[in-house]
């Protein structure tokens, strides 16, 4: 494996690749590797030739008081992680590098970025979709992979390269969760102890509004109002949203039908925690896409 900091080397590689015929597979990420990035990276290595992971603590999606200077770094950690898992090339870029001057262009997706976690995080992605399109720009024609984890950023990201002709198809990967249903995230190692326990509330309210769904609710408030009362149960975690909207648009809809999302945002400490759940309705017909769990208990 190839570690790259400069943008016209991994640019330089991604061509050679594709002269030489191999599809180019992108794993954006921020770092601090679980099993949710690890399973992009085995996505990518079963179906690219070339296979490029980047790790960036992109400073442009951080509000102004969220944790941009704390977030968790383990470059060591990650090469050897990256490598396990066969990835080609890995690129590390400094701020410098990205950003050499402060950025006067900025992509923004009109709608989409508006509720859910927009509300309470405004620049938020126009921070992401600019520098996954630089990121695109750069590897150039490529399959990407996102995680269900961040479902709001999967739509958003679809749009964009849907809206702007990017030359990148998007391929949606399983949410990966804890073997006690928390899902995987870089976050978590923010969280103490008790903490940790109480913020498996979120994937049972989410199971709980599933099965509630699967048992005939359709109605878009009882559902969320069940999300509150199980969160509720749990003084540790403060729910910021729970929402039941359509899974491709965002689109809010009343009774729920089709492909939905239920997704919940909630504080649980000064720890921002986001989880989410699939679920398809055909008449009568349901089923519930909660991802997988992993197998290595890492508690
Ligand atoms: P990051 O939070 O590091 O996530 C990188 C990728 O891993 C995203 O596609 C995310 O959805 C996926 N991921 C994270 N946790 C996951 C889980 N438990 N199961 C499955 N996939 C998971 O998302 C970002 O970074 C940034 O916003 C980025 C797209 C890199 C732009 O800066």
């Amino acid at each position: 494996m190839k570690t790259i900091e400069r943008i016209a080397e991994l640019r330089a590689a991604c061509e050679t690749a594709r002269h030489g015929g191999q599809t180019v597979g992108l794993v954006p990420t921020m770092g601090y590797f679980h099993e949710g990035h690890r399973s992009l990276m085995r996505a990518a290595r079963a179906a690219d030739g070339l296979v490029v992971v980047t790790i960036f603590v992109n400073p442009l999606q951080f509000g102004a008081h969220e944790d941009l200077d704390g977030y968790p770094r383990d470059l060591a950690g990650d090469t050897a992680a990256a490598e396990a898992e066969g990835v080609d090339a890995l690129f590390t870029p400094s701020q410098a590098e990205m950003y050499p001057e402060p950025t006067r262009t900025t992509v923004h997706v009109d709608g989409l970025t508006a509720d859910l976690c927009g509300a309470a995080r405004p620049t938020h992605f126009d921070g992401v979709t600019t520098v996954v399109a630089k990121l695109f720009s750069i590897v150039g024609p490529c399959t990407a992979y996102f995680g269900r984890k961040d479902a709001q950023q999967l739509a958003v990201v679809r749009r964009m390269a849907a809206d702007l002709n990017l030359p990148v198809d998007i391929a949606a990967c399983p949410l990966v969760r804890e073997p006690d249903g928390l899902a995987m995230s870089s976050r978590n190692a923010y969280l103490s102890a008790e903490e940790r326990r109480a913020a498996t509330v979120l994937s049972s309210a989410l199971r709980t509004a599933a099965d509630a769904v699967g048992a005939g609710e359709r109605d878009r408030v009882a559902i969320t109002r069940l999300i509150e009362a199980t969160v509720a149960t749990e003084p540790l975690v403060a729910l910021e949203y729970g929402e039941v909207c359509r899974g491709t648009d965002l689109a809010v809809v009343d009774p729920i039908d089709g492909e939905m999302l239920i997704a919940v945002a909630a504080q649980v400490g000064r720890t921002r925690l986001i989880d989410n759940v699939t679920i398809t309705i055909a008449g009568a017909e349901v089923t519930t896409d909660l991802g997988v769990t992993t197998q290595e208990s890492e508690l």
